[in-house]
């Protein structure tokens, strides 16, 4: 096949998935595959698709200005996969990295290949392989020229929204910005997951309820403000039976829980960026305390859990609570895309942001259609929490999650992520804060002054002098 409209590179999983998808558009495309296997499937699967094991044939298969989406695993595969692209492709032909990469990479990604006079599009892709075939989002960074070689394939591959507008959107200037906002919607993702786990541990642990009881009570919440696809995988997979032993197959499920690095990422960037984004961090470091099976399971003898306290809050206050924990969760995701982009001049929306997680991805949520109201309405709020429409929310939200965690805490239940979206929520909300103590320490042991609320500017104190205080 030549003059395909555009060409993946790895036929994996993703790869091959979105290659389908492209083929269903009728737009014409061609794949490259190296692993006999993988190729052999793709050939088999798809069959609408030139699938080459020749780097150059594949290239020279594509029409010009040509365009290359990588579709492989993130990390130095996809510099050797640059390396050998870039001597076949020509000034204006472009590249575009629809893996999990990390942005630091594509900011050098970027670089080498402008010094070749090829385009480069960082892009996000979110919804695992059914997105992937029938309907991803798509998160697109890079320059105008670049991203419109690639929109009319993007957009009729892409998820459409209720309100038929395609999850695909150039979200800013920069190859780096479409990966950025994926490493955040991970971030967020493993917020969502976390909370809804910890109140599944409330249900499960904390008041007995077997997975059937609990998958009905997680089918209630699919109407209403909980409505996700995150809410909706919980269910399902809840109800699940195990076919040998006839019990639900979560329990059987071993309680170790993996990762790949994007929200340990997104942690980091939102530490580096100087954004508190502790909901996100907690569910980071709740799958690695989840991961020291063996060391748990000697603990757990040595420290048997309170025999009660979890059992008193009820359904309606653990939805709330979820509730309230995913909005903190978000304006924390959305207070770190805000800083990135004002520290980078990424002139990322985050009213399109939150429109382009609407469909295809996996946090999209029948809120996010507020939170695209919340920042497009009032784009100088400086934080989702203080949008009218969230904090009216968090009003009547905030006491469940407040009793919730209590519970929580009396009965021996860990809830990093809720515990963590409160104390959030408490810090952003308290105007005064113990950190004049922490100002008082540091000058303390290492003279580095603090400013005073009665006068301007900056002070050092010999603490031990004189006037103590006697009370
Ligand atoms: C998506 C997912 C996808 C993948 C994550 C999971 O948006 O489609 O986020 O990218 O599921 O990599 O990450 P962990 O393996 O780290 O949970």
């Amino acid at each position: 096949m030549v003059d395909a409209e555009i060409g993946v590179l790895g036929l994996g999983v993703m790869g091959r998935n979105l290659a389908l998808n492209i083929a269903d558009r009728g737009v014409t495309v061609a794949g490259y595959e190296r692993d006999p296997e993988l190729l052999k499937l793709a050939r088999r699967e798809a069959v609408a698709v030139g699938a080459h094991d020749d780097l150059a044939e594949f290239v020279a298969s594509l029409r010009a200005p040509r365009a290359v989406l990588l579709m492989i695993t993130a990390g130095p595969a996809v510099d050797q996969a640059i390396e050998a692209l870039l001597p076949l492709l020509s000034p204006g032909d472009v590249i575009a990295d629809g893996g999990n990469s990390d942005y630091q990479d594509t900011v050098r990604r970027e670089a080498g290949a402008r010094e070749a006079g090829i385009g480069y599009l960082g892009l996000g892709v979110s919804g695992g392989e059914e997105g992937a075939r029938h309907g991803p989002a798509l998160m697109a960074g890079g320059a105008d020229e670049t991203y419109k070689r690639l929109e009319p394939v993007l957009l009729a591959i892409a998820a459409k929204a209720d309100d038929g507008a395609p999850c695909a959107e150039r979200l800013g200037n920069a190859a780096a910005v479409g990966h950025f906002v994926k490493m955040m919607h991970n971030g967020i993702e493993y917020a969502d997951m976390q909370l809804i786990a910890e109140i599944y541990d409330l249900l499960a642990r904390g008041q007995g309820f077997g997975a059937g009881e609990i998958a009905e009570i997680f089918e209630a919440w699919r109407d209403g403000p909980l409505a996700s696809f995150l809410i909706d995988v919980t269910a399902t997979v809840l109800r699940k039976l195990d076919e040998e032993t006839g019990r639900p197959l979560v329990d059987l499920v071993l309680d170790s829980a993996g990762q790949k690095g994007t929200g340990r990422w997104a942690s980091i960037a939102a530490l580096e960026l100087g954004v508190a984004a502790p909901s996100i961090a907690e569910a980071v470091s709740a799958r690695v305390v989840s991961s020291l099976v063996e060391e748990r399971a000697a603990a757990a003898e040595r420290f048997p859990r309170p025999a009660a306290g979890a059992e008193t809050v009820t359904t309606e206050q653990l939805a709330e609570a979820l509730l309230a924990g995913k909005i903190c969760a978000y304006a924390q995701g959305f207070a770190v895309l805000a800083a990135a982009s004002e520290a980078n001049g990424w002139e990322l929306a985050l009213d399109k942001v939150a429109r382009n997680w609407r469909a295809g991805c996996i946090i999209r949520a029948g809120f996010l259609d507020d939170v695209a109201s919340a920042f497009s309405n009032n784009s100088g709020i400086a934080n989702l929490l203080m949008a009218p429409a969230f904090s009216d929310i968090l009003e009547r939200t905030v006491p469940a999650l407040r009793a919730v965690v209590a519970a929580a805490v009396g009965g021996g239940i860990p809830v990093p992520a809720l515990s963590a979206s409160l104390a959030y929520f408490d810090g952003y909300v308290s105007a005064r804060l113990p950190a004049n103590l922490i100002q008082a320490q540091r000058d303390f042991f290492g003279a580095h002054q603090f400013k005073r609320i009665d006068r301007p500017g900056e002070f050092h104190e010999d603490w031990f002098a004189d006037r103590s205080a006697s009370s």
